[in-house]
């Protein structure tokens, strides 16, 4: 039970990361805020986990949707001890071919989003001595793919983001990390596989970029998150947790 009693807070939580992460946080005794643009998605997590959640349907690139999360969860818990910020979704395309509207809509949920959740859940966190947050990066952070350059960016600027406000609030108790995730076999990477001419190709590629010749699962990535989030590592902030089968080992 290394989460008891602990009001957490995960966006994107309706589906793959998220929603494991949300399971496996209320196995450990959290209390849960399902935060989901989908509604739907949101609560039939929440109706997975049980009377310890809620749903909220948020969309983390709008600012007034972040603090009415927020304000729902300190109104129904009266605290906020853990939020991860994970919502997030990538694009294909080199920067040549990404439409502007499209870097500036994905920057809004990858970056933004992470960006409001932290600027107002940190003043809440340190009026009740300290938080802890994980926002989810991706292994695109610290090396490069083909094909995706909006999304790298994004990744390496949550990574640098989480460097910079861990040292701003180390002082207050708010221990912030991130999670860098190799390739997942989530709704998110399925849906990709579905937009591709050649999918079975597609797949084995990908998974002969991990050293472990795999996908990593959902569930993988959340006891990980879970690791964050929790006083097992009450020592770090400002660092990447890479769980990616070896890719980025070679
Ligand atoms: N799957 C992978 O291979 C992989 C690898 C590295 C990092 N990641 C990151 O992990 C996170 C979760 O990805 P996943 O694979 O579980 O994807 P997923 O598509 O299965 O789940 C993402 C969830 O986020 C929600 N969402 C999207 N935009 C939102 C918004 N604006 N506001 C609130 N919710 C929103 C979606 O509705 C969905 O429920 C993302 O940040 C992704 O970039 C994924």
């Amino acid at each position: 039970m290394r989460l008891a009693g602990k009001v957490c807070i995960v966006t994107g939580g309706g589906s793959g990361i998220g929603r494991a992460t949300c399971l496996l946080f209320a196995q450990e005794g959290g209390r849960i805020v399902v935060a989901d643009k989908s509604l739907d998605a949101a609560e039939t997590v929440a109706g997975e986990v049980g009377e310890a959640a809620i749903a909220h349907r948020t969309d983390v690139s709008d600012s007034q949707s972040v603090r009415a999360m927020l304000k729902q969860t300190v109104d129904r818990f009266g605290r906020l001890d853990v939020l991860v910020n994970n919502a997030g979704y990538g694009i294909p395309g080199s920067v040549v071919e990404t439409d502007e509207a499209d870097w500036d809509r994905l920057m809004a949920v990858n970056l933004n989003g992470v960006f409001y959740g932290c600027k107002y859940a940190i003043p809440i966190m340190r009026e009740r001595g300290g938080g802890v947050i994980v926002n989810t990066a991706s292994v695109v952070a610290t090396v490069g793919i083909r094909d995706r350059a909006a999304y790298c960016a994004s990744k390496g600027a949550v990574a640098a983001l989480t460097r910079a406000m861990a040292l701003d609030h180390v002082a207050e108790g708010i221990r912030i990390n991130c999670i860098a995730p190799g390739t997942i076999d989530s709704p998110y990477f399925k849906e990709m596989l579905a937009d591709s001419e050649r999918p079975e190709a597609l797949r084995r590629e990908l998974e002969q970029r991990q050293a472990m010749n795999r996908l990593g699962t959902p569930e993988e990535i959340a006891r990980g998150i879970l690791y964050l989030a929790c006083d097992d590592s009450s020592f770090a902030t400002g660092t990447m947790l890479t769980v990616d089968g070896g890719m980025t080992a070679r």
